[in-house]
């Protein structure tokens, strides 16, 4: 890490310091369309506020202000920024990647439809190029523990995906239930690898049928890579990364099932929340 990011971490802020100056930023996350959100986080000046604590890499919570005269609600979003040059080096992954990886993971999430995925791009900030999220307002109200043993559709879906993009660290932390009762997936740096790695306290539907909305997803998320999507994940991920998720998905659909945990390896991260 660098020494200005070392500096930062005097400006460490609480979850709830940052709902307040998410507020003040006239957070509009989840009432921008998509297509504003992207453009904002592509283009709009990146301010940092704060550096998030509880995480792991060096990981800043943002605002990212448009151009235009007006300060109106969609010229404003807070954001999380992940610098590449503050990722913590990992045994398993390969050094400086993790940016990139939680870009593809958005990418496919759109690509499949089902929305698990906040905005999230690529784009240089004061600290060098990272990945920016839009910040997504939580229902403080659920409990993660009981929304993660229940049997919430939503969470089926991120199941899905994630055996998709061999997510290596599914924690419930890392499950963030809207107000609208719609549950995200965030912090996918440590998805891709070639190898099995899947991760996740989203064990409930192993070894059950895939759907057959489930398997028109994949069919046609199947699709896209052998098109546009795999142009949008070339510059993210290796040659080997992109194929092996295509082999994945033919996988998955050649099982017809959910996946079960493998005994040879850890199936839960840790820890798990
Ligand atoms: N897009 C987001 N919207 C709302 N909260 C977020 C978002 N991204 C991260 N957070 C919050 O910040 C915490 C740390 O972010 P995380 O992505 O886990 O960072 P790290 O990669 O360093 O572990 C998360 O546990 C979550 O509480
Ligand atoms: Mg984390």
């Amino acid at each position: 890490m660098t020494e200005e990011i070392d500096a930062l971490a005097g400006l460490g802020l609480t979850r709830s310091e940052m709902e307040a100056a998410a507020l003040a930023g006239r957070q509009v996350a989840g009432r921008l369309d998509k297509s504003t959100a992207l453009q904002l986080l592509r283009e709009g000046e990146l301010i940092v506020v704060g550096r998030l604590m509880t995480a792991s890499n060096a990981t800043f919570f943002a605002i990212v202000a448009g151009g235009a005269p007006d300060p109106g609600p969609s010229n404003f979003a807070s954001c999380v920024y992940k610098p590449t040059r503050g990722e913590r080096p990992l045994y398993d992954f390969p050094d400086g990647t993790l940016a990139c990886r939680e870009v593809a993971a958005h990418a496919v999430s759109e690509a499949s439809g089902w929305d698990i995925v906040p905005p999230t791009v690529m784009r240089d900030g004061p600290f060098g190029e990272g990945m920016v999220q839009l910040w997504v307002e939580v229902d403080e109200s659920v409990d993660i523990g009981d929304l993660i043993s229940s049997d919430n559709p939503a969470l089926r879906r991120i199941a899905v995906l994630d055996t998709v993009l061999n997510n290596a660290d599914r924690k419930g932390g890392h499950l963030l239930p809207l107000p609208d009762g719609r549950i995200l997936g965030i912090d996918n740096g440590l998805c891709f690898a070639v190898e099995p790695k899947l991760r996740t306290v989203l064990w409930r539907w192993r070894g059950q049928p895939l759907t057959d909305d489930e398997c028109a997803v994949l069919s046609d998320l199947r699709e896209q890579l052998a098109g546009v999507l795999r142009q949008q994940l070339r510059p993210l991920l290796t040659a080997h990364e992109v194929k092996a998720t295509a082999r994945r998905i033919d996988d998955l659909l050649a099982s017809g099932r959910l996946p079960r945990p493998d005994r040879n390896r850890p199936a839960i991260p840790w820890p798990p929340y």
